[in-house]
């Protein structure tokens, strides 16, 4: 497909988490990709991160409540007819602990509901509200950034409690949305997306001098984007790798 046809298709693009380290990279290159595309960046905090793209309007809007994301689906749908594509690039490493449990003792229930929250029932909301508006596109396609780290099968060095199993936890929710989209939309997509370690305030105090592909957020956003908009109505409900590979769960 040609430049103009492929940017010719994207209409109507929608990113929560606008002002999180990717989600800002990614809203950037998306900009610059489609510049003819409507995108529409959704952020809780009133900053504008989109000030100086011009195709990006920004929604400040509290994503966690389901009343906030009901008023903000009405609003959206007064000016889009559909949604093409729908990014989640928010989540959490940790959200009331310092650093990541390393053993059972340092598990805290507060954390574990918190970071369930945060990192997998905040993307089944926003899915929920902007069902009808994704299954009436032509080809729908819905992301959230996931994790290796969600791979059970991958789990090889324990630790991490409950950023596993909100990872984990998302990756079911996914491929059981995925099957739900599908019946309404046989060309939709809905996946999780793995960035690979991104220098972040999220990860500096993880990323060892020994750490392999680890990416500034410009290059992990432009990689993610590509794989995201690559991945076929067959590879829907799976979670992909930066480099385009599947990680089974
Ligand atoms: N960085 C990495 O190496 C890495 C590796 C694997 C996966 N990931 C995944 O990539 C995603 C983004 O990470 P990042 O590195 O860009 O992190 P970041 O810069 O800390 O951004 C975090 C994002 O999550 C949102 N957020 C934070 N606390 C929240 C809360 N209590 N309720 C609702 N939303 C909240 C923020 O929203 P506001 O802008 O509204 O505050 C922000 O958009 C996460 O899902 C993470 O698991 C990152």
């Amino acid at each position: 497909m040609s430049e103009k046809n492929a940017e010719e298709k994207i209409k109507n693009i929608l990113v929560f988490g606008a002002t999180g380290t990717i989600g800002a990279a990614i809203l950037k290159y998306l900009s610059m990709s489609y510049p003819s595309a409507q995108i529409t960046g959704v952020s809780r905090r009133p900053q504008d991160a989109t000030a100086d793209l011009s195709n990006v309007t920004l929604h400040i809007c509290d994503y966690g409540s389901d009343t906030a994301l009901a008023q903000l689906s009405k609003i959206y749908e007064q000016h889009h007819a559909h949604v093409d594509e729908l990014l989640i690039t928010t989540g959490v490493l940790t959200a009331i602990l310092d650093k990541p449990e390393k053993s059972v003792q340092q598990i805290d229930q507060e954390e574990l509901l918190e970071n369930l929250r945060i990192n997998a029932v905040i993307p089944a909301l926003i899915f929920k509200h902007f069902f009808r508006l994704l299954a009436s596109a032509h080809a729908p396609r819905f992301g959230a950034l996931s994790a290796r780290i969600g791979s059970i099968s991958d789990n090889r060095l324990g630790g991490w409690y409950a950023y596993r199993m909100a990872k984990s936890a998302l990756n079911m929710f996914i491929k059981t949305a995925s099957l739900e989209l599908k019946r309404k939309n046989k060309q939709s997509v809905v996946v999780g997306l793995h960035p690979g370690t991104v220098k972040t305030k999220f990860s500096e105090r993880f990323i060892k001098h020994t750490t392999k592909n680890c990416f500034t957020p410009e290059v992990a956003a432009s990689q993610l984007i590509d794989v995201f908009q690559a991945l076929t109505p067959a590879q829907s409900g799976g979670c992909f790798a930066w480099d385009g590979t599947e990680i089974l769960p």
